[in-house]
Order: structure tokens, then sequence, then C-alpha cells
């Protein structure tokens, strides 16, 4: 068989070049070439019709998914109640995160309830992979592992063993003959994670496919693959730390802002059934700069530290420094408090802190941000059975934020006595809670009431 002939294109304009080129000469963007397998005309041509016709919407059936759980609860919700057969899960994350140890505990749990399930390694020996199940304490006889980089080498053994489950730790290490490119590069990463999908699709095989994450936070290789997958789901966590989030970023199937906590331990991931209680553990008693906010994660409410230090700055400009919220939304935050508050800050650094490193993209924490920042300022407290929610806008007001109603909850549960939120939010039914409903309509409101100015 004569080898295919490879073309490379432009990931921007779609430009084709025979050769690798460095600057499009269409577009001028650089580096922007990969190599692509072309398929001859003839080759197309001949091709068999698939046999699909269209069908009435209403005579289409609507039997749910066949889900299987992992054996993980965290993982399950974050996938939206489990593995669906036949669906492609990529999962990202830093290197040393713990992927490779979540899909193992996750294959062993699902080879104890019989299924059968493949591990394909292109980045550990058989022998790196058997101490590490042997630390998790588990060794059942249907996980099979395979420590393989040839793409056409695993789908072979893929047809052979039929698994249930298949894991690809990583796809950025697994490489097809057909491409010239080296194992890593764009192209090989799309031809490889294309066929691999294609078969999953095919033979109806749950897959889970490994990749790395690039310094910006993408997942190496083309975006594409992001798009390819059913679900997208990154594995985060402060290295420093030992407890780890799992955020599903994109669920065909599911809800796609799930998150899961786990901690890793001497044996393992183990699950985190109440991450609130983690988070808040450390929180200093009445110290100034810290307040607990009630924010949501998913279907999830999470409490959460934000912390604030303002001190006078040494330098012409003012030092703001975010960690865990969008810098952008902090210095929003801070000219806000300037203007509606009246509070100097243009001659202040201001650092800002989630404690125990997690990230909130939520809108929710605005108000706590807010809180720590006026309390730092101050030196004066938020009193610690004092929670606060809330979404700051422009001109100083404070706006509703959704589903208030299991924030309340969980911050009752937590012992919290009071909680300062949006006044529009709170409702009536809400009087039956365990909790002290303060509702604010400025922030001018909610640091007169916090720091009985
Ligand atoms: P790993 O799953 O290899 O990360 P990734 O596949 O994302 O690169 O996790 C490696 C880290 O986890 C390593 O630093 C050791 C730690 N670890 C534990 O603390 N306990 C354990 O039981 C295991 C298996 C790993
Ligand atoms: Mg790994």
């Amino acid at each position: 068989m004569a080898k295919s002939k490879t073309i490379y294109t432009c990931s921007f304009c779609g430009y084709q070049a025979p050769k690798w080129l460095g600057k499009c000469p269409d577009c001028e963007q650089w580096s922007s070439f990969y190599e692509e397998i072309q398929i001859k005309a003839s080759k197309m041509t001949s091709r068999s019709p698939s046999g699909n016709h269209p069908v009435s919407i209403d005579h289409i059936s609507t039997d749910t998914e066949d889900r299987v759980s992992t054996g993980i609860e965290e993982l399950d919700r974050v996938l939206g109640g489990g593995m669906v057969c036949g669906a492609v899960v990529l999962i990202g994350g830093d290197p040393g995160i713990g992927k490779s140890t979540l899909v193992l505990q996750a294959l062993s749990k699902l080879a104890h309830n019989g299924n059968n399930v493949l591990y394909v390694s292109g980045e550990e020996s058989l022998r790196q992979i058997r101490m590490r199940a042997e630390r998790l304490g588990s060794l059942p006889d249907n996980l099979a592992v395979l420590a393989e980089t040839s793409l056409e080498q695993i789908l072979h053994e893929m047809k052979e063993l039929q698994p249930s489950t298949v894991v690809i730790d990583s796809v950025q290490t697994i490489y097809t003959s057909e491409l010239e490119s080296a194992p890593g590069s764009v192209s090989q990463i799309r031809e490889t994670s294309a066929r691999l999908i294609n078969h999953a699709k095919q033979t109806d095989t749950a897959s889970f496919l490994i990749g790395h994450v690039t310094k910006e936070g993408a997942i190496a290789g083309p975006r594409v693959l992001e798009h390819m997958v059913d679900t997208v789901l990154y594995f985060e966590g402060d290295r420093g730390h030992s407890y780890r989030i799992l955020r599903a970023v994109k669920n065909r199937f599911g809800s796609s802002d799930e998150i899961g906590v786990f901690e890793m331990s001497s044996e393992g991931l183990q699950q985190v059934i109440s991450p609130s209680e983690l988070f808040i553990s450390e929180r200093p008693e009445r110290s100034p700069g810290s307040t607990v906010v009630t924010s949501l994660e998913g279907t999830r409410p999470l409490l959460v530290e934000i912390q604030a230090l303002v001190s006078p700055t040494a330098l012409s400009m003012p030092r703001r420094t975010a960690i865990g919220i969008d810098y952008n939304r902090a210095s929003v935050l801070v000219a806000v408090l300037e203007k509606r508050v009246g509070m100097t800050l243009y001659n202040q650094d201001v650092f800002l802190n989630i404690a125990g490193g997690v990230r909130l993209n939520e809108p929710g924490v605005d108000l706590g941000v807010i809180a720590s920042i006026v309390s730092s300022m101050l030196e004066q407290p938020v009193p610690s059975h004092t929670a606060v929610c809330g979404e700051v806008g422009l001109t100083g007001e404070v706006r509703a934020v959704s589903q208030m109603l299991p924030r309340i909850r969980e911050a009752a549960r937590l012992g919290f006595s009071e909680c300062v939120l949006p006044k529009k939010t709170i409702k009536s039914s809400f009087k039956k809670e365990a909790i002290t409903l303060v509702g604010v309509e400025t922030i001018q409101e909610a640091v007169d009431y916090l720091f009985k100015r």
C-alpha cells in the first residue's frame, strides 16, 4: 500500500502547503502549520455510504444513556452521574497533580465490579504501574495494563480485549506511524485522538484520555481536541496543598460546572464529602482581612475564606495581586470601593488570596472581597459568625446571585449565625432557616453594618 500523502495546513486560515512553513503567506500567522494526512479523492468516493437516514424527531428513542458508576462518587458527580458507554472524557491537569492516580483508582473500582478494563500507559513502565496499584491497595484480575505508545498496536489490543472502559495515559505520548511529525505534536495528537474517539464510538467503549496542560492553562495540543470529546475535566489544585479539585468545563452528558473534591493521601485520592469544612478549617479567629463567603460551584454550595492584606505602598504604582480570583475583577472592586465608599487605596498595596488555593470564578464572592479589603484597611475583623455573599456592580450596588437557599443552608450547617446578602434575594420562605439574614442594597450599607461605622 502506498503511503498516504501528507499536507501542511494553517490552523488559522486553512491555507495549505506541501511543506512546513514558519509563517503563513496568506494570513501572516507564525507557527500555525500542522501536518495532516490527505485522503486521495479516489479513496473518498469509494467509501460506502453509512446507511444513516433522517428520522422524525418524535420517533427518536429517549431511553436514558447507559451509565456505569465509576465507584468514585465525586468522579460520578462531575461526569453527570456516572460514565456513559461510548463517551470520551478528556482529563487535563498539571504534571504530578494526580491524573494517573485518579484514573487507576476508578479503573480498579470498575474492575472490582466485574468490568473488563484496560489501562494504556505511554509514560510509565508496567512495574511502576503495578507498584502504584499496590499502593492504592488493589490488584483486580480484569484490570489489564498495556505499556505502549503506538496507536496501531493499541487499537489492535483493544479489538482483541474488548474492554468496557479504557484509559489512555496520555494522548501526548501516543503516535501513529502514518505521520512523520513527532509524538506530542499537534498533528499527532489530532490524528491519534480522532482515531481513538472513532473507535470508542464504534465499539461503545467508555474512554478516558489524559492530556497535559500547558503553562497558559490550555490542554497541550490543538483546542480542537476539546471539541472532539464529549466531556472535558480539569484536575487542579496547589502542589503545596493536599486537596485537588476535579472540574467539568464541558459535558455533553451533564452539567458543566460541577466539581469534585479529593484529598491526596498516602493511599491515593480520598473523596472529600464536606469541602466547606476543609476550606474554612484554618481560618484565623478575629483577625482583620478574612471573610467567609458562601460561593457556589455547580450545584454545590461551598464556603471559602477570602483573605486581603492592605498595606502602604513603597512604589509609585501600588501593587494589586489576586490569587484564586480574577485579577481584573479584583481591580474593579478596588476601584468601586474607592469611589463608592470613599476609601483611599491609591497609596496602598492590595493583596488578595483565596485560602487553601481554590479558584473561584463566581460573582457571588465580590462582596466578600470588598469586606476583606475594608477589614484589613480598618484593622477590624469581620465578625467570625458572619458569612457574606453578593455580586457588586460598578455603582456600588449589591446585586442578586443565583441559588441563595443552598448557600445560606450551607452557612447555617457550618455554624454561621448570620449572613449578609443582597436584599432582593431574601424570600419570606427563608425565615425558617436557622440563620439571621441581613439584606443590603449597596456596599456602603454592607460596610456600615459589618464594621459598625
Ligand atoms: P500522578 O497520578 O502520577 O500525577 P499525574 O499523572 O497527574 O502526573 O500523581 C503523582 C503524585 O501523587 C506524586 O507526587 C505522588 C502523589 N501520590 C500520593 O501522594 N499518594 C499516592 O498514593 C499516589 C499514588 C501518589
Ligand atoms: Mg501521570
